[in-house]
């Protein structure tokens, strides 16, 4: 029997959790947690994105203003404004959405982020404290996908985890939240030889690398989790994950859905991060 690892359920809950708990603390600070979110350009899929986050935000109480700037601003007039909104004390967590155009450094812009708003846990301050074991604002999709094993109760102790992607913003952290839940991590990527054969061998996947159906049944042993970061588009133009779900799922015990697994989860990550930051910038006062 193959469970299906349901993201939207899961993050439903969380959702509704959160929305009671910011209204607790609305209640009690008279701060309304608040979220900027900056999009560069009019990318379709970060335009998408960008509205589901503005719109998820409003439903659980938190406060957004957004920033839509035209993609021909310079590299200096958005670092202005990033600096605008670490000083405003009303945006308690601010979002640049990536990709950024290409005359524009990711690198200066994720560091110009005061990192106590750094809601999507990119800065290195935060990665670094990731990577140390503190306490840190968290990448929010590797962050959802440990809420989907701790919800569906999947011990990762003394587990082989194959994660295959090593991005920042996904795979390094991913590997780091596992390694901390005593895991034995395998962090594969491109050049790995014999992807294959690790995967084969592997109790959990998690498959975060952007090739459509890439995770075949044969790569996969009876029994094991997998989980898929991926949002491709197949040959039919329809919506799929780098796991050839059909297939697997012949296999797995458990599997994440595309859509439906992964993605809601990353958006309310993304809100209980936006909370977490209020919560300590007020603290700090
Ligand atoms: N682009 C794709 N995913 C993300 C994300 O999680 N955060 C930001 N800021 N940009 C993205």
């Amino acid at each position: 029997m193959t469970t299906i690892l349901d993201g939207k359920l899961v993050a439903a809950k969380l959702k509704e959790e959160l929305t009671a708990e910011v209204k607790t603390f609305t209640e009690s600070t008279s701060i309304v947690p608040g979220l900027a979110t900056v999009l560069v350009g009019e990318n379709p899929a970060s335009q998408i994105y960008v509205k589901n986050k503005i719109k998820t935000a409003q439903k659980c109480g938190i406060k957004s203003t957004h920033h839509q700037i035209d993609e021909t601003i310079s590299e200096e007039d958005l670092l202005s404004l990033v600096d605008s909104l670490n000083k405003d004390k009303n945006v308690h967590g601010i979002l640049v959405q990536l990709p950024l155009p290409s005359h524009i450094s990711e690198e200066k812009i994720i560091n110009a982020i005061n990192s106590k708003k750094d809601v999507d846990g990119f800065h290195p301050e935060n990665m670094g404290r990731l990577l140390a074991g503190y306490d840190a604002l968290m990448p929010c999709t590797p962050s959802g996908v440990m809420e989907i094993f701790k919800h569906y109760k999947i011990e990762l102790k003394g587990k082989d985890v194959l994660i295959i992607g090593r991005s920042n913003i996904v795979g390094k952290p991913q590997a780091i939240m596992i390694l901390k839940e005593h895991a034995t991590v395998t962090l594969a990527h491109s050049r790995t030889i014999d992807l294959s054969a690790k995967a084969k061998a592997a109790d959990i996947i998690i498959a975060a690398v952007g090739k459509a159906k890439m995770v075949k049944k044969d790569w996969v042993k009876e029994g094991a989790v997998v989980v898929d970061v991926g949002m491709n588009r197949d040959e039919n133009g329809k919506l799929c994950g780098d796991v050839d779900f059909e297939g697997v799922k012949e296999k797995a015990a458990f599997i994440t859905p595309v859509p439906g697994g992964v993605g809601p989860m990353t958006i309310t990550m993304l809100m209980k991060n936006t909370l977490k930051a209020a919560r300590q910038l007020l603290n700090e006062k």
